[in-house]
């Protein structure tokens, strides 16, 4: 069933408590390699600390994206086209999503989003930069099919995930996604997504520990809303921030390392972390041309152009929802 139809969004309990981040949270910290999903991270403060992110000179992937989607306008307008819908995958930036349709003027703009409050602002905001544009947000999970509106039924459709979020999934998660991307919008559309790349370690670890510790505060806000909305003492000062890169799985891993043996209560349990132990609250995987490839192939698209910015940190990959075909 598209995610979209009747079902609840968000399930709270009695005392306001997100039932499924109980559930994540307490199962996460039981497990031998402690581990949250990182979904939990943004909370209102978490979403803000990550907005700070995105302007540290450390983390280059929004410069990088948007100077693509800046420079390459005309380059995207050849390809995709005018008079499509385009989708976005998530409310929206206030920067890349003017770019993107500016370049390529679309006949209807749609965001999907799970948080009505943000997906009604940032269409608002769209509305008016736009007045020509109608724009349908979609309060839904875009994590699984989502039925469009009937207004965009007929159009031929773009999807768009920038910011490299396929990155923070682990392979099946985004192959599950892309899979449900191709149900919602359909054969024969479009998919802009957005892929950081794979470079120097030194690099990827200071875009992930900065020096000015925004990106840590980040990490240990998930700590204060655990200990705010389930009850719990974790000893933030005891737990220090870590960016890691695994690889194995060509990915940053951000995780909260226990800086000697501790005890604390969650939701009225008990748990344990030796020194040294960690809590893994973050996947962000890096890519190159073939890995990504063979993502967006697997989850049923297939690649037709990639464009880098200037030091070729990131990349923006144009693919299509081909109709199935024999193989060998
Ligand atoms: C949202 N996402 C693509 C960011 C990333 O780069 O993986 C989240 C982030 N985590 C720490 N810094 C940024």
């Amino acid at each position: 069933m598209p995610s979209n139809d009747g079902l609840k969004l968000v399930e709270k309990d009695e005392s306001g408590v997100d039932t499924k981040f109980r559930a994540d949270i307490l199962l996460g910290l039981s497990q031998a390699q402690k581990a949250t999903p990182a979904r939990w991270l943004y909370d209102d403060a978490g979403s803000q600390l990550f907005e700070e992110i995105t302007r540290l000179p450390e983390y280059y992937p929004t410069r990088a994206e948007t100077e693509i989607l800046r420079e390459q306008g005309g380059s995207f307008a050849d390809m995709i086209g005018p008079g499509r819908a385009v989708v976005e995958f998530g409310s929206g930036s206030s920067v890349k999503t003017p770019l993107l349709l500016s370049a390529i003027d679309p006949a209807a703009y749609v965001p999907l989003d799970i948080s009505g409050d943000f997906l009604r602002a940032a269409a608002a905001d769209l509305a008016k930069q736009f007045p020509g544009l109608p724009v349908y947000p979609v309060e839904a999970d875009f994590m699984r099919q989502v039925a469009l509106p009937d207004a965009v039924s007929d159009m031929p459709k773009l999807g768009f995930f920038p910011g490299s979020t396929i990155g923070n999934m682990v392979a099946r998660t985004a192959v599950d996604l892309l899979r449900n991307m191709r149900e919602t919008l359909g054969v024969g559309a479009h998919l802009l997504i957005g892929m950081d790349l794979i470079k120097d370690t030194q690099i990827l670890i200071a875009a992930y520990d900065d020096a000015a510790g925004v990106t840590a505060e980040f990490n240990y806000n998930l700590v204060r809303r655990i200990n705010r909305e389930l009850d719990g003492d974790i000893p933030l000062d005891h737990l220090q921030h870590e960016a890691r890169w695994n690889d194995d799985n060509a990915r940053i891993e951000m995780h909260l390392v226990a800086q000697a043996d501790i005890n604390f209560c969650v939701d009225g349990r008990g748990f344990a972390m030796k020194a040294g132990e960690t809590i893994h609250t973050e996947n962000s995987h890096k890519f190159n041309r073939r890995t990504s490839n063979m993502l967006l192939f697997a989850g049923g698209w297939e690649p037709q152009a990639r464009w880098l910015d200037g030091e070729g940190r990131f990349s923006l990959i144009l693919a299509e929802a081909r109709p199935n075909r024999s193989a060998p």
